[in-house]
């Protein structure tokens, strides 16, 4: 998988313009994260900026020197900020005041940073930051709105809460790690966008009584990762997720489920208007029959082994499978996994026939640095077309080039996808539900 895709801020040169104000402390960290995935950070600082944070600090964070004054010779023979504009792969403004919104849809280049944003080609992101009123102003507003419809800026934050000018509401700047990833996001293929993408992830816990259940070692990574890179790459994204300790990628719908019955329920529900349909999670396929009302007691003695009476799960994939199968439900893409001990490949196109999937990704959870809870995963892509093994990689990794196929099936399969419907109607099925995993 190219690092263009799985890491875009890589080798890349990010401005980073610091405006005055409070938030401005948090611009050492957005440039410390910003190096840390790649990215060749140039900071470049207003006036005001410098009384709220020390250059000093930036340069030391970037390793280069900080850019404040186009008007002083020896920075600008240094620097130059035409070559600043110029090297700038990208220029985010964090924090964004309501005075630099203006004076930059404005057109000023009455400063370095305003100077730079105007003679640059490269993508501009602002994470405005300010006082709530500000924010409200219809003048601010209007800026923005320029800023984004006639020199095609992006907009992150601003998140709402407690003001550093003790007020409440609308002003923060977006999270550093958030700005990172609208970034990414920013230098990143849109070839997703316009998409509905619905991601199931993580275990489901089936209950036995008020403190026990039956789950499984899934952690939600693989999941969580299709998600964030299906985002990334512009879809809108709906991900269903049983009980992890996971953050959700930013800028995902969120569902959190516990029994499998839920997430068919969520799932089969968001399936109606997505575009595809990915089933990372590791559904449980029993659950006990009954959900004891009171903790179950020890007994003790001869008596103390407990019978635990177990019914099957609905299989929510073969259900989505069967449905777009007979009832011609239009979802272009459906994706399964296949979490397999032995005979992978086999094993990924039997469930590739039973459950009717466009894409079925085995991988081997047998492996100690595949499957469960570890950052990586060795995959087979198995199609009604043939296999394709994949080396080990990163989550991430797996995750983009599942996108990958994803974008080309939804190619093939054009808005209405008449041809994969034709062709799953023409598979020979089992009426899907049921069957192991
Ligand atoms: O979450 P991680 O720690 O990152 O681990 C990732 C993973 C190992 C969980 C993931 O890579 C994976 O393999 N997920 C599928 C796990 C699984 O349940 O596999 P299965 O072979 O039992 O099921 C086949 C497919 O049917 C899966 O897409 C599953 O989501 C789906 N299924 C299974 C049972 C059921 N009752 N309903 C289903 O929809």
């Amino acid at each position: 998988m190219a690092e263009s895709v799985t890491r875009p801020l890589a080798g890349k040169t990010v401005v980073l313009g610091v405006c005055g104000g409070i938030a401005a402390y948090k611009a050492a960290e957005l440039a410390r994260l910003l190096g840390k995935q790649g990215a060749d950070v140039r900071a470049v600082m207003t006036a005001h900026a410098t009384a709220f944070i020390g250059e000093l600090t930036l340069q030391t964070l970037t390793g280069r020197r900080v850019f404040t004054d186009p008007f002083q010779l020896t920075q600008e023979s240094e620097i130059g900020h035409i070559e600043l504009a110029d090297a700038a792969d990208l220029i985010v403004v964090a924090p964004a005041t309501a005075n630099t919104v203006a004076r930059l849809a404005a057109g000023a280049a009455d400063d370095a940073l305003a100077s730079v944003v105007l003679a640059s080609r490269a993508p501009l992101l602002l994470a405005p930051s300010m006082n709530v009123n500000m924010w409200d102003s219809p003048l601010t507003r209007d800026n923005l709105r320029r800023l984004v419809d006639v020199a095609g800026a992006r907009v992150v934050g601003p998140g709402a809460g407690f003001l550093a000018c003790r007020w409440v509401g609308p002003g923060r700047m977006a999270e550093p790690g958030d700005i990172v990833e609208a970034a990414a996001r920013t230098l990143s293929p849109q070839d997703l966008a316009g998409r509905r993408v619905v991601v199931t992830a993580g275990p489901t816990y089936e209950p036995v009584d008020p403190v026990r259940f039956v789950g499984n070692r899934s952690s939600g990574k693989m999941g969580y990762a299709i998600a964030a890179a299906a985002a990334r790459r512009g879809a809108s994204v709906h991900l269903i997720t049983g009980p992890t300790s996971l953050e959700p990628p930013p800028g995902v719908d969120v569902s959190h489920v516990g029994e499998a019955r839920e997430m068919r329920d969520e799932t089969t529900a968001a399936a109606g208007s997505a575009d595809a349909v990915v089933m990372a999670a590791a559904v449980a396929d029993f659950r006990p029959r009954e959900v004891q009302a009171s903790k179950l007691k020890k007994r003790g003695g001869d008596e103390g082994a407990a019978t635990i009476e177990m019914s099957e799960n609905p299989d929510i994939l073969a259900t989505i499978g069967a449905r777009r199968s007979e009832r011609g439900d239009a979802l272009p893409i459906l994706v399964g996994f296949a979490a397999e001990t032995e005979d992978v490949v086999e094993n990924a196109r039997a469930k590739l026939a039973r459950k009717r999937c466009d894409l079925v990704v085995g991988n081997d959870v047998s492996a100690v640095d595949a499957g469960f809870s570890v950052d990586t995963n060795r995959v087979v892509f198995v199609t009604e077309d043939g296999e394709e093994a994949r080396e080990l990689d990163e989550k991430a990794g797996v995750a983009h080039a599942i996108v990958d196929r994803l974008v080309d099936g939804l190619a093939r399969a054009g808005s209405d996808a008449p041809h994969l419907a034709r062709r799953a109607n023409t598979r020979r099925g089992d009426g899907g539900g049921d069957g192991d995993g």
